[in-house]
């Protein structure tokens, strides 16, 4: 049966869904398509629950590019672009395996992937999320966006790479993708920096600046150091003369690896001045390593660190050190993002304050303590800029949870980033903590501000609803008074802020605040630890599908997606607020 099928599919030239593609079925999980024009892109119609296919691009014969593509069914979800004007002029054939169900189930030319694709001159990156695209948080454009990669700043440039699927919107194919900012807010998008290549898919990692040429790659070239995902994970390098826009693969990766090490990834480097060389530190398993290089090719094991200290419930990722003033000295700040393992289920950010010589990091607190960077649900990946202008040491955060990032309710793209949040230590009683501030440039984005003043009656922001705004929310709690906030909309559903004096927490609540439906992990209750009573000030960064709070010794991060913008703002408690609302002007 599977060889007549076989026989017919290859006799018969099914009809394209446009003039430019010859479509074949050569059996009943192998397709060809010949693709003939001038157009640069061919159009992959897309079905997310459809299993994926492995579509291949050769370029007169050559397999040139490979990605897995959830290939429509039933129905098309969106369309993905396939970028084919590297290869313009020379003969393109793509070659299609699905996977065997498929084809099976029912003949492979009912699938409406074959009517559905074409080959298009442009591909249309106009937002068609509505409600829950971001306005003033970085986005990718299309496909799906996990952590933050490769951050960088040269020449007035803030970079941004970030782990993306160009081919769905959800994980898969990881590439680096790549964005510029002079401001940390407005992105300039600059598409795909590093692409899958033999030795695996290009995972998470960092960047720097190699000022005095150590690795031969040209004075101020960008050196970028990723995990490859192979058949087991090892280090590469790539780097970039012309300001990040192209990188080449430096031919001698990989540069670094490991046996018998499972989870070995996410290499975050960064410039030593107390050895004057390079330095890195990525997970490896249920601890980090460092390792340092004079030439950010050859690398030497220096020390692992993490072995019963914090939490590990769940894998160690995405790990960076690095330096801050406390007091009048330095002290070093490993950041180490655990998933699962979060106070409040899925990812979440620890870290971890010490001293590093160079060779060894000492950690000042006891191994049974675990200190988390943010209280909310949707903080993770975070690491920092290299190179920063003024000293500063800027983080930023993919802004989801694993547990649910695959499935939250847009279409065209999936997952944004934190604002940028400048780093420092501070006190807080006898402790030293890590306080997240939004970087100065957020201020930057504030409309003319309207002031409320809130106690009993509750006060509606806008006359027309706005989907960004930023609330300061100030008010002094009388001794043992808690305070609850209360956002909502028109349907009535709400995101409940409380300061809770006895336990001294803050806490907020979204299991009514939208749609919750799309993961029964996503409805929670978030609370942080503190200090409530006296003088208060939080802020509130509420955008299409986020909030995050700031308060003086914690921040909170969470997704929200409400079925229309929060616009009345209600106080419970014995208490008046001082409220300044901040248009988002942009
Ligand atoms: C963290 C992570 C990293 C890995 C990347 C893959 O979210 O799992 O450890 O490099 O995502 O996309």
């Amino acid at each position: 049966m599977r060889y007549i099928l076989f026989i017919a599919s290859f006799l018969l030239t099914l009809g394209a869904g446009a003039q430019n593609l010859t479509i074949r079925h050569l059996s009943d999980t192998h397709t060809m398509i010949r693709v003939s024009g001038k157009d640069r892109y061919v159009l992959l119609p897309v079905q997310e629950t459809a299993q994926e296919a492995r579509v291949k691009v050769l370029s007169n014969g050559t397999e040139v590019l490979a990605a897995n593509v959830s290939l429509a069914i039933d129905k098309t979800d969106y369309l993905v672009p396939l970028d084919l004007g590297a290869w313009s002029g020379s003969s393109i054939l793509l070659d299609v395996r699905m996977t065997q169900g498929r084809g099976v189930r029912r003949d492979p030319s009912d699938d409406v992937c074959w009517s559905d694709m074409t080959t298009a001159p442009v591909f249309d990156r106009t937002n068609q999320e509505k409600a829950y695209r971001p306005l003033y948080h970085f986005a990718p454009e299309y496909g799906w966006m996990n952590d933050p990669n490769g951050m960088v700043y040269q020449d007035g440039e803030w970079h941004l790479f970030y782990q993306y699927n160009p081919y769905g919107s959800f994980w898969g194919n990881m590439h680096w993708g790549h964005a510029v900012s002079r401001d940390l807010v407005n992105w300039e998008h600059l598409g795909v920096a590093l692409a899958p290549d033999a030795l695996g898919a290009i995972f998470s990692g960092s960047a720097v600046v190699d000022k005095e040429n150590t690795a031969g790659f040209g004075r101020d070239a960008i050196v970028a150091m990723y995990t490859s995902d192979g058949d087991n994970q090892t280090q590469s390098i790539a780097y970039s003369n012309d300001g990040g826009r192209t990188f080449t693969k430096y031919p001698g990766n990989p540069v670094i690896v490991a046996e018998d090490t499972p989870d070995f990834r996410d290499p975050k480097v960064f410039w030593d001045d107390q050895t004057r060389q390079w330095k890195v530190v990525l997970a490896a398993g249920q601890e980090v390593q460092f390792y340092s290089s004079d030439n950010l090719k050859d690398w030497k094991y220096e020390s692992s660190f993490g072995l019963a200290y914090g939490n590990h419930n769940g894998v160690w990722e995405c790990p960076d050190l690095i330096r801050l003033p406390f007091e009048g000295k330095d002290k070093w700040v490993l950041l180490l993002n655990i998933n699962p393992g979060g106070p409040f289920g899925g990812s979440a950010t620890q870290y971890f304050v010490g001293s590093f010589d160079g060779k060894t990091f000492k950690c000042d607190d006891l191994p049974t303590v675990t200190r988390w960077m943010d209280y909310g649900k949707d903080h993770y990946a975070a690491v920092t800029w290299s190179n920063a202008p003024a000293g500063r040491t800027v983080a930023i955060a993919w802004m989801s949870n694993w547990q649910y990032a695959n499935s939250v309710p847009t279409k065209q793209f999936r997952s944004a980033n934190s604002v940028p949040r400048d780093l420092s230590l501070v006190r807080k009683g006898k402790e030293v903590i890590l306080k997240s501030t939004p970087s100065p440039e957020v201020e930057a984005l504030r409309g003319r501000p309207v002031q409320y003043t809130l106690s009993t009656a509750p006060v509606d922001l806008f006359e027309n609803p706005q989907r960004a705004y930023e609330l300061v929310v100030r008010f002094t709690l009388p001794k043992k008074e808690g305070a609850t906030f209360v956002l909502s909309n028109e349907t009535g559903e709400q995101v409940v802020f409380t300061y809770e004096p006895e336990s001294q927490t803050f806490s907020m609540d979204r299991r009514g605040s939208g749609n919750v439906k799309f993961s029964k992990s996503f409805a929670a209750v978030t609370t942080a630890p503190a200090q409530v009573g006296g003088k208060m000030e939080l802020r509130l960064l509420v955008d299409s599908a986020s909030i995050e709070a700031f308060g003086e010794d914690f921040c909170m991060t969470n997704l929200v997606f409400p079925s229309s913008p929060y616009n009345t703002l209600k106080l419970y408690g014995n208490l008046k607020a001082d409220v300044t609302l901040y248009p988002i002007a942009k």
